[in-house]
């Protein structure tokens, strides 16, 4: 095992860390499209700013460095005052101590950097949850992924959802994200959800505006393509909702919906089917290659899972975060001989 920084990584070295990516999805999550060698180093390497990701592979020390065959990842974003981590062992390769191995190398540098907690989003149905809890995790937040299948929708159905905005609603398309001069109000929109929210946040939503625009651009490096559709209440120029999808290049079929928001003040005239149904007509167009769109949402937000469900989305899975206290993970961890 040891340290590794995905920049200064062979192509080889990366390729085999997808291959071992897609062994892992084929194992655990067999519905899920396998990754493209496709910006891989930069979705690994790409932080934002005041964040650092660390990572050490597990790899066949019989071949010579960079043709080797890495089976094992860990990863440790540190972020704030937590550091998320991410753990992948090759299917033909686990419950020999490997997983705990990796885990463990992550938290003794937590420990030395002085993170006091860490946390870990577990797939529901995976082995993972077993290992985590094993290892002395505990569960904090639960979401339900759903997946909407492009080939399945009723077009016209969604082209009425689309249509039926309340009058005083402006709704915009922006590819990319949003434009400059609206960033202000895009952020003031996430501000207000945020007071919302009591979810354990393992990915921070970018608030001000600076933050935002750092927060697009690395999605950019990343090759996470973001789309946006905004709806405006012309009145008074505010945003009154806001839905973000990312097309990622690593797997194009599949994009990610992220935050989906409609302002407090503006709910109950249709604009989050709206939205959501106009980010589908121009996916459609924009993105040949997706057949489907992901997300996640709380159990409660019950308001929000009516509309997913009435556009097409399909629960797949529950998806937890688990946390930990580093010094006790350090201590669990510690060998024992
Ligand atoms: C979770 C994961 C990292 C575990 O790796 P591993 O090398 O098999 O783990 P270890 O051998 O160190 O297991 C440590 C302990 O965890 C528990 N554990 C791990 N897998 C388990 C399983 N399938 N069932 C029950 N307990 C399990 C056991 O207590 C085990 O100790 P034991 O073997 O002495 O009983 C591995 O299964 C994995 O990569 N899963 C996919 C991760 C993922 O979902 N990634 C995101 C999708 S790409």
């Amino acid at each position: 095992m040891r340290e590794w920084d995905p920049r200064a990584a062979s192509a080889a070295e990366i390729q085999s860390l997808v291959e071992t990516l897609n062994a892992v999805l084929a194992a655990d999550l067999p519905d899920d499209p396998p990754w493209q060698d496709v910006l891989v180093r930069e979705y690994l390497a790409e932080t934002m700013h005041g964040e650092r990701r660390i990572s050490w592979v597990a790899e066949d020390d019989r071949l010579p460095e960079g043709e080797s065959k890495v089976f094992g990842h860990v990863s440790i974003l540190l972020l704030g005052d937590i550091g998320v981590l991410e753990v992948l062992v090759h299917p033909n390769l686990r419950r020999r101590g490997l997983g705990e191995q990796l885990v463990g190398v992550a938290a003794r540098r937590a420990y030395l950097e002085g993170f006091s907690s860490i946390g870990v989003e577990v797939i529901g149905g995976t082995s993972a949850i077993a290992f985590y809890e094993a290892l002395g995790f505990e569960r904090e937040y639960v979401e339900t992924r759903s997946v909407l299948t492009l080939s399945k929708l009723d077009w016209d159905a969604l082209g009425r959802m689309a249509a039926g905005i309340g009058a005083g609603y402006r709704v915009e398309y922006h590819p990319g994200g949003p434009p400059d001069e609206l960033l202000e109000a895009y952020a003031q929109a996430k501000l207000e959800a945020q007071s919302d929210d009591d979810e354990l946040d393992l990915a921070p939503r970018s608030s001000d505006p600076q933050r935002l625009r750092e927060s697009l651009e690395t999605l950019h490096k990343r090759g996470l393509k973001p789309y946006i559709v905004l709806a405006v209440h012309e009145a008074s120029g505010a945003v009154a909702g806001l839905t973000e999808v990312v097309v990622p290049a690593q797997h194009p079929e599949r994009a990610d919906q992220y935050d989906t928001i409609v302002v407090r003040d503006h709910r109950g005239y249709g604009i989050d089917r709206a939205i959501k149904a106009r980010m589908l007509f121009e996916l459609r167009t924009a993105e040949p290659d997706l057949l489907e769109v992901q997300t996640w949402n709380a159990q409660h937000n019950e308001s929000m899972l009516k509309v997913n469900a009435e556009l097409g989305f399909q629960p797949d899975r529950d998806w937890y975060e688990y946390g930990a206290d580093v010094a006790q993970l350090v201590q669990t961890l510690e060998p024992t001989d």
